[in-house]
């Protein structure tokens, strides 16, 4: 049966003291408890070798929030997925709608990175998201299925039972207003019957979905409550432990 994921998304934050602390205290915090759910933190890839060497990796993943799309190479600037698996790491965030909109990820580039993350053994945690004017002019739902066929269903039912898949509506993302419980299910239902359409119905069952933009230990217990909902990718809430450790124990 599917997991239930709680995973932080850094973003672009803290230095690597600073992150190398607020891994601690998550570390710490985790001694104390036996979370209902995986517990993962994708960091700036600046810190991944110093916090995979804190934290007890049994209890804690580990994370990259991107790879690049290629293997190696003269690309100036970019860190590849072996890259990002020699530092201990064994997941990587791909596909995040502030990489699609800041950085013009398209569908093409997003499976070349799949790819390359599935061969280096990576776990993606792979986003998607309609933005506000979709949900508002109503076409949500073929958006996100229009993101899933074009980045994933090109795979082998094998490969895509090891992806993690993470619905942001870009609205609800770092705006402090949260989809309802009601919203969240609706679109968790709509991918998991698209996922059924693709690879059958024990494929889609298996496939963990996350909720993700602004996920809060306010909202997280109605948002986990719901059956398509199988935890979190979270933004500003994972960079304070306290509150973090309020959404992992929501479950
Ligand atoms: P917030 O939790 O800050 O809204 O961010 C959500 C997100 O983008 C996680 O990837």
């Amino acid at each position: 049966m599917r997991k239930n994921v709680v995973a932080g998304n850094w973003k672009m934050n803290t230095t690597l003291q600073e992150g190398v602390a607020l891994a601690k205290d998550v570390n710490e915090a985790l001694k104390g408890v036996t979370p209902k759910c995986d517990v993962v933190i994708c960091t700036p890839f600046t810190h991944l070798a110093s916090v995979n060497a804190v934290i007890d990796t049994d209890k804690l993943g580990l994370g990259a929030e991107n790879c690049a799309d290629h293997k190696s190479g003269a690309y100036t600037g970019e860190v590849s997925a072996p890259m990002v698996a020699s530092t201990g790491a064994t997941y990587v965030i791909l596909g995040h709608s502030e990489r699609r909109q800041y950085y013009g990820e398209t569908s093409e580039i997003l499976k070349e990175k799949v790819a390359l993350a599935l061969e280096n053994n990576l776990t993606p945690i792979f986003c998607i998201g309609e933005v506000l004017a979709e949900r508002e002019n109503g076409i949500y739902n073929e958006v996100v299925k229009k993101q899933i066929e074009d980045a994933l269903f090109h795979l082998s039912a094998e490969d895509f039972g090891k992806i993690i898949l993470a619905y942001e509506p870009v609205w609800a993302i770092g705006t402090g207003k949260t989809a309802t419980p009601e919203q969240a299910e609706d679109m968790h239902a709509h991918i998991r019957s698209l996922i059924a359409g693709r690879y059958g119905k024990e494929v889609a069952d298996n496939t963990s979905i996350l909720y993700g933009g602004s996920c809060k230990p306010s909202n997280a217990k109605e948002l986990f409550a719901k059956p398509d909902i199988d935890g979190g990718l979270i933004g500003g809430a994972a960079l304070d432990a306290a509150s973090f450790m309020g959404i992992v124990t929501a479950f």
